[in-house]
Formats: C-alpha cells, structure tokens, sequence
C-alpha cells in the first residue's frame, strides 16, 4: 500500500512538473547569448572563391579584403575566402555567382571575354608597359565604365585588381624571335584574342582552366604558356619549363564581382564599409603584386636551373609588329565607341608620360 501512495505520489509530481515547468526557457529565442553569441547569430557571411594559391598576389588581397570587410563593420560581415578553386572552378564561377551559389569572385579579365568581348581589351598586347600604366587606366573613368558592364547579368563589378605583366616560358627553346614560337602548343586562358596572337606566332593555343596547367604540363600536353611571375612561381611551372622570357607582352588583371542582389539586399552603412575595405585592399594589392612579381623572379633565377632572356628592344618590334594586327580584330568586333574612348584615354596618358 505505502509502495501504492509512493508511486502516485511520483507520477503526481511528474506530471505537475511537465505542467508547470517553464521551458519557454530551453527554447532557441529565449537563450541569453554572451554579446560576442549575439554578434555571431547576427553575422553576414560573404562566400569569395577564387582559383589562385593563398599567397599570390589574388589570395593575399583576398584575404586583405575580408580583414578589412571585419574590422570596419565590427565583426558583423565575415568573409570567408575559398583559394585554388576548391569551390569552383575558373570555368564554374560566374555562373556560381549568378544564381548567389558563392557571392564574391574575382575572375581575370580575359576569362570575362565569354561574357562580353570588351574585356579583350586588356588581352591585346603590349598595352601595358609598366605597371603605373595599369593603374592609371583602372582609376580612370573608363576602368570604372567596366564595372558597370554587367549590371543586367545581376552582376556588380566591385573593382579591378592588378597582377602585372605576363611572361612567356617554354620547355623547348628561347622564345626571343617570333620564329621561336613556331609549331609549340601554348596554354592560355579562354579569349579569342589572345588564342589569335599565339596563332599569329604560328604556335597552337590550348585554352585550359588554371587548376590544369601543372598537371597538363607535367603530361606534355602542351610545351609552353604564359603568365605573371606570381602565378609561375606558386604554381611551381618554372620547375617543369626550361625557358623563360621576360616579355611583359600581356597583362593580367581581375575583376572583382559580387552577386547583385545580395549586394543591394545589404544594409546601406555595410555597404558603405565594404566600399572602403574594397578601395583599400585593391591599392594594397597593385603594390603587393608588383613586389612579388619582383621578389619570386629573383628567387625562381636563384633557385631553379630555368634559363631567363630578357627581351630586347629590337626582340619587342619583332613580335609587335607579328602581333599589331589583333587590334584591328579587337576594333571589329566590340563596340566601337568603348574602344575609341579607350584607345584615346590611352594615347593621353602616353603622351604626358
Ligand atoms: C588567375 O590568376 O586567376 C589565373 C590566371 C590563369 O588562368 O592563368
């Protein structure tokens, strides 16, 4: 009997406890976050993939965007930078960034040819002859028309980074007269202009995404490429070519996009913040880039048994004058009064250098 009264006695308090006891605070919204809980529930996270090594010039600025994107928002925007392609590759990400998969890319300029031809602009060659005359197309009005160009594609250009110039190596001979290029298979990235001036050179080019170069050329699939000493230094090319020419016959510059409607769904004072990280981290990275091309070239010279000519004035003429002939492709193909503004900007800046 007592055994009876006992047990009642305990279901009795059982039931009462399921009635009364207040689990509103086990529920989610009712958890007393510490401020740095709080802050996390409320944090924006930003997805930046990009297909380059942590420490190319593309990486580090990268990662230089999201410290800043950090400290001038208080901790509220994270941006959490994905290298090597790991999320996508170069020829996944714009649509990735499109449909809001990743919401910040920086693809290079000449892979952005597949989606309007004026990016071939920066492909043609010999446009750039150092790198303060980058810059100071970047900064003009017509950099900046660039950025607006794919608006309609829920695209926003943020702003355009700087690589540097881009050098030629081979695994089969100096390339210091145009004949030298003759017959060798080339690797380039995806623009029609650039596949025509290895064309002109009577070389075969084979468009491949970035994350293949190594491999393909560990296979033999092509014999020689182009690109900034940065890219030929972290991806380790120098080791498997036996020829490099310092030509700085091309560029390569990105674009920095992100996905648009995620921009204008972001509160303006954020917005305002990322403007500024993104102003500062792309003056950081046009320094950064021109130091490690320099430094890395002295390091591959140092360290590896790759035979590096200098291209001479005369070596230039040659192969401009093999080359002249793509910009004419350029002028037929996109709109004529970009190009015209372009070309005059140009011929400014050069005349008062
Ligand atoms: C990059 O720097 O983003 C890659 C360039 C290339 O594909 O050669």
């Amino acid at each position: 009997m007592k055994y009876l009264i006992a047990s009642s006695i305990l279901v009795i308090i059982v039931i009462l406890c399921f009635l009364f006891y207040p689990f509103e605070l086990f529920s989610h919204e009712n958890i007393s976050y510490d401020d740095e809980q709080k802050g996390l529930s409320e944090q924006i996270t930003i997805r930046f993939s990009h297909v380059v090594a942590e420490n190319t010039p593309k990486g580090l600025a990268a990662q230089k965007f999201a410290q800043l994107a950090s400290e001038k928002t208080d901790g509220l925007v994270n941006v959490e930078v994905v290298p090597n392609g790991t999320l996508f590759t170069d020829e996944e990400e714009l649509d990735a960034l499109m449909k809001n998969d990743v919401q910040m890319i920086a693809p290079s300029v000449s892979k952005m040819t597949k989606l309007a031809l004026e990016w071939g602009l920066f492909d043609l060659p010999f446009l750039f002859q150092t790198n303060e005359d980058v810059t100071a197309v970047f900064t003009s009005e017509i950099g900046q028309n660039f950025l607006k160009l794919h608006e309609d594609e829920n695209i926003k250009g943020m702003a355009l980074w700087s690589n540097g110039l881009k050098q030629m190596t081979s695994s089969v001979k100096a390339l210091k007269k145009p004949e030298d290029f003759i017959g060798q298979r080339f690797r380039i990235m995806p623009s029609d202009i650039i596949a025509e001036q290895f064309r002109r050179l009577e070389a075969v080019p084979i468009p491949l995404p970035f994350d293949q170069v190594y491999v393909s050329l560990e296979a033999n699939r092509f014999e020689g490429q182009e690109n900034t000493i940065s890219n030929i230094y972290s991806r380790r090319l120098y080791e498997l070519q036996n020829y490099m020419t310092i030509s700085n016959h091309g560029f390569l510059g990105y674009v920095v996009l992100m996905n648009k409607e995620f921009w204008n769904s972001l509160p303006k004072d954020v917005q305002t913040s990322l403007t500024e990280a993104m102003e500062e981290a792309t003056t950081w990275m046009i320094n950064e880039s021109m130091k490690m091309n320099k430094q890395q070239l002295k390091v591959i010279d140092k360290d590896s048994s790759i035979q590096i000519h200098y291209l001479t004035n005369e070596e230039r003429e040659a192969w401009l004058n093999k080359l002249m002939p793509v910009y004419q492709t350029l002028y037929n193909q996109v709109n004529e009064k970009f190009v015209k503004d372009f070309i005059e900007q140009r011929r400014k800046q050069l005349e008062t250098q």
